[in-house]
């Protein structure tokens, strides 16, 4: 493990020596991103970490869980990270004290640094669940939220981390609910009555923000009558008033409304955290990049003035984390095809738009030396009786990734059999590119002339066996890099 974080280590060492980067880093300190690994072929962790992380400044992660080879990428970073505890373990984390003792051992202390100083992995939250009050979850798993949250808190008192980390229960938006889009009307869920009231004052009693996922994008989708401009911080927007309160945008309504709901059960006074806000740019009606850059630069540039809301101006949110780092093609798309479009980056870590992340540069740094498979693709085979091509064509959709084509998506419309080679192709390349992921009764083709059609991207996918070879050849990288260190420190002291 320690050969593994070493390059990292040794690249953060460079970019301090390169003049104004640290203090980039402690400015942009209130934005995250969450990284999130539901994807048939994810970018190497260290070149997560070393090639988008790092080079754009983002100073804080929050993982969807605890992934060995994510956190071991981490370590030595400096990066602020939150670990998370996925819904399906609550029950059992709430009913034991020793397997909430044994999943913090597991998850989290063993990657901390040994004498309790510099390296290791920066932990400062663990996110007991992800949205477990989501109102479609029903009371799956409302019942142990707050029975594993306290349970991983013992288990951090024992371990003597209780000081360095905070725990955290990540909520949906839809905990609370307004009337005609007043913040003022905010109150919590009347179902959830006993159990908020339980998690506020767990929260309260460690010190523990509360964090709220925002998801304006859904909301819209749902038609809650408002509008566009409202949403993406445009000035021409009309405002909604509320009493003598005047809000400009949906982002500072969505806190206010949870501002109100806190104050109505005593606890108004609690710092708050966004855990999650973005716009995703496939797969729907309006979600494109040129919307998604609007938004978030909207929402870099409100974050960066420090205006706060009206009913707590001058206190943002203490830390917002941008949804999401990468496009992930096996999130689940119960809620919508857009699921798997929320990256500022496409799943090759390459910047879907332009955003000053209030570094002073207009563009985002791209992952590079990406490593893809060979430039081959799979289509249908147009000389053949395709009749029966659509049973074959729903096949490889319900296995693979079709999110693109649904309508407002950028492969929407591309016409037949276009539609027909792209289901091919996407099973074909989620399957590393094997010659019998390409046979579909003899229909399927292998190409190397790339069918992509306009803005629809028919994609070679990542050669993830690669990345262990790749880490493979980082003692010799190192080797050289410390060299130039040593020679460095010398010559300036
Ligand atoms: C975390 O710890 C638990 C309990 O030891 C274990 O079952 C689980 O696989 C670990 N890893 C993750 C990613 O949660
Ligand atoms: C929740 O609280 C409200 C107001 O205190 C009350 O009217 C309502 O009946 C409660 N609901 C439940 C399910 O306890
Ligand atoms: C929608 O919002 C506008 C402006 O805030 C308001 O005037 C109107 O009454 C609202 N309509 C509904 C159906 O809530
Ligand atoms: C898409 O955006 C336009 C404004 O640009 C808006 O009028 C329309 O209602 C939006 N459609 C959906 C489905 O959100
Ligand atoms: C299409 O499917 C039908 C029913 O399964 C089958 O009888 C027919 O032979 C198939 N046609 C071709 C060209 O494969
Ligand atoms: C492809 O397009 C045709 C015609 O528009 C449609 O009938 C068919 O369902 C589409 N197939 C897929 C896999 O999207």
């Amino acid at each position: 493990m320690r050969s593994a974080h070493r390059p990292v280590l040794l690249l953060r060492i460079l970019l301090l020596l390169s003049s104004p980067f640290p203090w980039r880093l402690a400015e942009s300190a209130v934005l995250g991103v969450n990284w999130g690994t539901a994807s048939s072929h994810p970018l190497p962790p260290s070149k997560v970490v070393s090639g988008l992380l790092l080079p754009n400044g983002i100073a804080r992660v929050k993982l969807a869980d605890a992934d060995p080879a994510v956190l071991e990428s981490l370590s030595g970073s400096g990066i602020g990270v939150a670990v998370g505890v996925r819904n399906e373990v609550l029950r059992e984390l709430s009913a034991s004290k020793k397997a909430a003792a044994s999943w913090v051992h597991d998850n989290v202390t063993r990657y901390l640094p040994p004498g309790g100083s510099g390296g290791g992995v920066r932990i400062e939250y663990i996110a007991v669940g992800d949205e477990p009050f989501f109102l479609s979850y029903g009371q799956q798993f409302q019942p142990f939220v707050v029975g594993a949250a306290t349970n991983i808190q013992l288990a951090l008192t024992a371990a003597k981390l209780a000081d360095k980390m905070k725990v955290i229960v990540p909520c949906s938006s839809d905990v609370y609910q307004t009337e005609s889009n007043l913040p003022s009307k905010g109150h919590f869920r009347s179902d959830l009555n006993k159990t908020m009231i339980e998690l506020l004052a767990f929260l309260s009693k460690h010190g523990s923000p509360f964090v709220v996922d925002i998801n304006p994008f859904s909301n819209l989708q749902q038609k809650k009558n408002i509008s566009m401009d409202y949403v993406l911080f445009q000035l021409k927007s009309r405002p909604i008033t509320d009493g003598h309160n005047k809000y400009n945008n949906y982002f500072d309504a969505s806190i206010d409304a949870l501002v109100s709901s806190l104050s109505k059960v005593g606890f108004g006074n609690m710092d708050i955290i966004v855990g999650r806000v973005g716009w995703p740019t496939d797969g729907a009606v309006n979600a494109t990049s040129p919307f998604a850059q609007t938004f978030m630069q909207g929402l870099v540039n409100h974050l960066q003035s420090k205006s706060g809301t009206p009913l707590r101006p001058k206190r943002p949110p203490i830390e917002t984390y941008f949804f999401s780092l990468l496009d992930e093609d096996q999130r689940s798309i119960a809620t919508g095809n857009y699921e798997r479009h929320w990256g500022i980056f496409t799943f090759d870590g390459q910047a879907k738009y332009n955003m000053d992340l209030g570094q002073g540069s207009k563009s985002l740094v791209n992952a590079h030396d990406v490593e893809y498979l060979a430039p081959k693709w799979c289509v249908v085979n147009n000389n053949l009786d395709m009749s029966n091509v659509s049973a074959s064509a729903s096949e490889a959709c319900s296995k693979a990734d079709c999110s693109a084509m649904s309508p407002g998506g950028s492969c929407f419309g591309i016409g037949w059999p276009e539609n027909v080679s792209y289901a091919f192709n996407n099973y074909y390349q989620q399957h590393d590119q094997s010659e019998d992921s390409c046979s579909f009764g003899g229909l399927g083709l292998i190409t190397t002339v790339d069918p992509s059609v306009g803005d629809c991207r028919f994609s070679i996918t990542l050669r993830t066996s690669l990345s262990t070879s790749v880490q493979g050849k980082f003692p010799f990288f190192t080797i050289i890099l410390s060299a130039f260190i040593s020679l460095y420190l010398f010559t300036f002291s």
